[in-house]
């Protein structure tokens, strides 16, 4: 037996030997081929996890599916206007830690590839970039060669890499950061800038160097990136894409996974045989580094949501699902492939690559490596399978699909035969008792205080002319914009059907004249239009402008309007049109709402305005409302998510936390009937779903978020509610894994899991032939061994999961001919 002291030394030997392996600054470089650490090349999968879009209570489960899925490394964005909402008041708390968001990486052995932009697109609010910014003394554009804005890019880059630098977390340092991105996809829109982005982009390579991280940076869709940068491919395919620079390697930073949601839209999705294909492809034709855009997409919370009209979900149908669930089959499917080429990383990376063409769009691909030989066998053909002849022997090749065959003699993984199950997702808590069902929220309402504004026209600052909604620094969606009007019978627009015409950048708009409501308009409006009835003399007139967020994308994106930017009345002198333009009439201007400054949405119990909620007569329809209850957080640990089916537009906020905008405006349009054919290229808009129902109906509330516990209605939520609706349908729910699909082809296993619970029943079994899809299945042409049934229920009941073969020797003989693939179908319920 050892004794106690060989125990203690032997620990602290592994202890200090796993510490220094940690410290260990280790060297990653590149050639041509791939991305070179301490010496190796790397075939490198990496997805994207954005750590503001879920919370830090949320990142270790993420990291562990991540890692569990295959993945190599995480790639985020660093967001400039989340760390400094105000010019030199920073922010790195809660999900904005971005030091603790890699060093969880770094404990689920993950690298991290860190794209610092500052600019990050991203669907996020004004690209990541701070409105303070935008107003700067003598500032002129963004992203070019502007000294103002160079300054305070400079000035926020060497912040972050500093703080990375100082926690040691360079790879160089011993840390996970393997890769860092300066700008992003700036070549897609330099053409505009003309010679002062050449010399901006070439000032961001020499500031990137000059930080002397010692990894390699990256510019992605930067044909041109002045050396040592690193171009790389973005898009939903970069198979074909080339490197300018013979030196630098085929890497492809946003592979995206399926595609954000616009309110009023339809949700996408990309098929998972579509993305295995989109990465085997790139595989297959010397690509070695891979980035799932998104790998977790999550919740754009508070305002962070930028466009605009991006929604406040950002599921982005990635292989997590917003509330971390396993978005299956996806996940598993890619986690299949992941796993195959991590086996084959030596040949792919150090393989002699010879491709050969055939006809009708199919590729052989063989890698040679130490006298082994690995095979991809691609067929890019839309419809067409085909079969391919290799060395003797035919192999089978489902149109738009790429085989992987280690050895060019066995298919180990096909990119169209998608072996994992398919998961549905329930909502769960109706029942009356349950916790914070409709039946157990108790309302009460408060009207947001708008006398001054519409009954007074009072404002805080004032201007003659009509000024963009980006002087309020983005404190608030809400601004007023106040102005009055005199008119007298002989004015050249006076007439008893005037109109008024606001030319804006197209959001929200609602009108009052004279302290009454006129109209609202939103959702892409240019020109707002509406019959106005004016007084002889004095008029009021008061216009609210709502941001949807700010614009994200293009050139001089930053410079675009928002809110409103022209107003005139039109009248009518016998046949013709007259009209009066108050464009420079005095404005008086009022950012943000009442409720929103007294902090109405603050779980404060003593705070000075708790006591003015009112309990009875709950309006409903009513425009700019507060309303407020309390309730108990859903037992247990599934994500939880609150039903805003009901309402109109707004704001959500569960103790304080502000859960993003909700908005219930329908998908417009109609969907295919026919499930997504995932053969073709994809685009964001062929495989759509949830027509004619709200874009975004449930609204994530993490854990973290809700005070657990036995206390009796310990929660708050408030809604401000802008448009008019009722909450009396609010509800939460809870998130689960509900119905569970498997199918295995003959001889491979089919495997049904239900994480965290188990399996209650199963549905249907068959092995033979299936038609219909997860939900609907039924019994097809041949197979249906009559105790298959069976067979699951022995195996698989009351298990969180089991796996059975596809097997005449597990079923039995069936009566399948060979002129149907016989498959084992299963369905059960978790
Ligand atoms: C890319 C951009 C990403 C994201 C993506 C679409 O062009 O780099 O940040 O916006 O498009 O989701």
């Amino acid at each position: 037996m050892a004794s106690s002291n060989t125990i203690f030394a032997l620990t602290f030997l592994v202890f200090a030997s796993i510490t220094s392996l940690l410290a260990c600054a280790y060297e990653v470089t590149h050639d041509d081929r791939a991305i070179v650490i301490n010496g190796e090349r790397r075939v490198l999968l990496s997805g994207a996890i954005h750590y503001p879009r879920s919370t830090a209570q949320m990142w270790p489960d993420l990291m562990k599916k991540a890692k569990e899925g295959g993945l190599d490394a995480i790639e985020t964005y660093v967001f400039w206007n989340a760390h400094e909402p105000v010019r030199r008041q920073y922010d790195f708390s809660g999900n904005h830690d971005l030091i603790k968001f890699i060093k969880t990486c770094q404990e689920n052995g993950l690298y991290v590839v860190l794209r610092i932009g500052p600019y990050v697109c991203a669907e996020w609010n004004y690209g990541g970039f701070p409105v303070w910014l935008h107003n700067r003394p003598g500032l002129k554009a963004f992203r070019t060669n502007d000294q103002v804005f160079m300054r305070e890019m400079q000035n926020f880059t060497t912040l972050i890499v500093e703080k990375v630098r100082k926690e040691k977390l360079f790879a160089s340092q011993g840390g996970p950061i393997i890769l860092a991105q300066i700008e992003n996809e700036y070549g897609n829109i330099n053409g505009p800038y003309g010679d002062d982005g050449k010399e901006y982009i070439n000032w961001c390579a020499k500031l990137a160097n000059s930080f002397g991280i010692g990894v390699p940076w990256i510019m992605c869709q930067q044909h041109d990136a002045p050396e040592p940068m690193l171009e790389t491919c973005n898009g939903w395919y970069c198979d074909r894409y080339k490197p300018t620079n013979p030196t630098t390697p085929k890497m492809w930073t946003e592979n995206w996974t399926g595609w954000f949601k616009s309110w009023g839209g339809k949700d996408p999705y990309r098929t998972a045989e579509d993305l295995a294909y989109s990465v085997a492809r790139f595989i297959q034709l010397g690509g070695t580094f891979q980035n799932y855009y998104m790998y977790h997409g999550g919740t754009n919370f508070g305002r962070t949501a930028g466009g605009p009209y991006i929604t406040t979900t950002y599921d982005y149908n990635a292989p997590l699902d917003e509330y971390g669930h396993l978005n299956q089959p996806k996940y598993g499917h890619l986690k299949e492939l992941h796993s195959v080429l991590h086996s084959l990383e030596k040949n792919i990376v150090y393989g002699n690559i010879t491709t050969t063409k055939l006809d009708n769009s199919i590729q052989v691909t063989v890698y040679g490596f130490n006298g082994t030989k690995t095979c991809f066998f691609s067929n890019a053909n839309e419809t067409a399978d085909a079969t391919i002849n290799y060395q003797g022997t035919d192999y089978k090749v489902p149109a738009w699909s790429v085989s992987i065959l280690p050895d060019c003699k066995t298919e180990v993984y096909n990119t169209a035969k998608v072996n994992t199950q398919t998961t549905v997702m329930v909502k769960e808590g109706d029942k009356a008792t349950d916790e914070g069902s409709a039946a157990a929220l108790r309302w009460s309402w408060r009207p947001e205080m708008v006398d001054d504004t519409i009954l007074q026209g009072k404002g805080q600052f004032s201007a003659n002319q009509i000024l963009d909604q980006k002087v309020a620094n983005d404190v608030s969606d809400y601004i007023w914009y106040m102005t009055s009007v005199n008119l007298d019978k002989d004015d050249p627009i006076w007439s008893k059907d005037m109109r008024l015409r606001v030319n804006g950048t197209g959001q929200v708009l609602h009108v009052y004249a004279n302290g009454k409501y006129v109209d609202s308009q939103w959702n892409d409006y240019s020109l707002f239009e509406t019959n106005i009835k004016l007084n002889p003399g004095k008029n009021l007139l008061t216009l609210l402008s709502a941001s949807i967020g700010f614009q994200n994308y293009g050139a001089y994106f930053d410079l675009g309007g928002n809110g409103l930017y022209g107003v005139e009345i039109v009248g009518k002198k016998g046949d013709e049109t007259v009209s009066k333009n108050l464009g420079s009439h005095k404005w008086s201007y009022k950012v943000g709402l009442h409720g929103e400054q007294n902090k109405l949405f603050s779980s404060n119990k003593n705070s000075r305005s708790a006591s003015q909620w009112l309990s009875d007569n709950l309006p409903t329809a009513r425009r700019m409302t507060w309303y407020k209850t309390s309730f108990k957080a859903p037992a247990g640990e599934d994500p939880v998510v609150v039903d805003l089916m009901g309402l109109g537009k707004g704001f959500a906020w569960v103790n304080g936390n502000n859960l993003g905008r909700y908005w219930l405006i329908l998908a417009k349009g109609d969907c295919p009937t026919e499930p997504c054919d995932y053969r073709g290229p994809y685009t964001n808009n062929k495989c759509l779903s949830n027509c004619g129902n709200p874009t975004q109906r449930f609204y994530h509330v993490p854990r973290s978020f809700l005070n657990h516990g036995d206390n009796n209605n310990n929660n708050d939520l408030v809604l401000f509610e802008e448009i008019g609706g009722t909450p009396s349908l609010v509800r939460f729910q809870t998130v689960r894994p509900g119905t569970v699909c498997a199918n295995a082809y003959e001889n491979k296993a089919a495997e049904i899991s239900c994480p965290g619970r188990n399996i209650t029943e199963i549905k249907y079994a068959n092995f033979g032939h299936t038609r219909g899809t997860c939900g609907g299945f039924e019994k097809g042409l041949c197979g249906g061994a009559e105790d298959a049934m069976d067979i699951l229920k022995t195996a698989c009941l009351g298990k969180e999961s089991c796996s059975v073969t596809a097997s005449e020797s597990v079923f039995g003989a069936t009566n399948c001919d060979g002129s149907h693939t016989k498959k084992l179908v299963v369905e059960a319920v978790c």
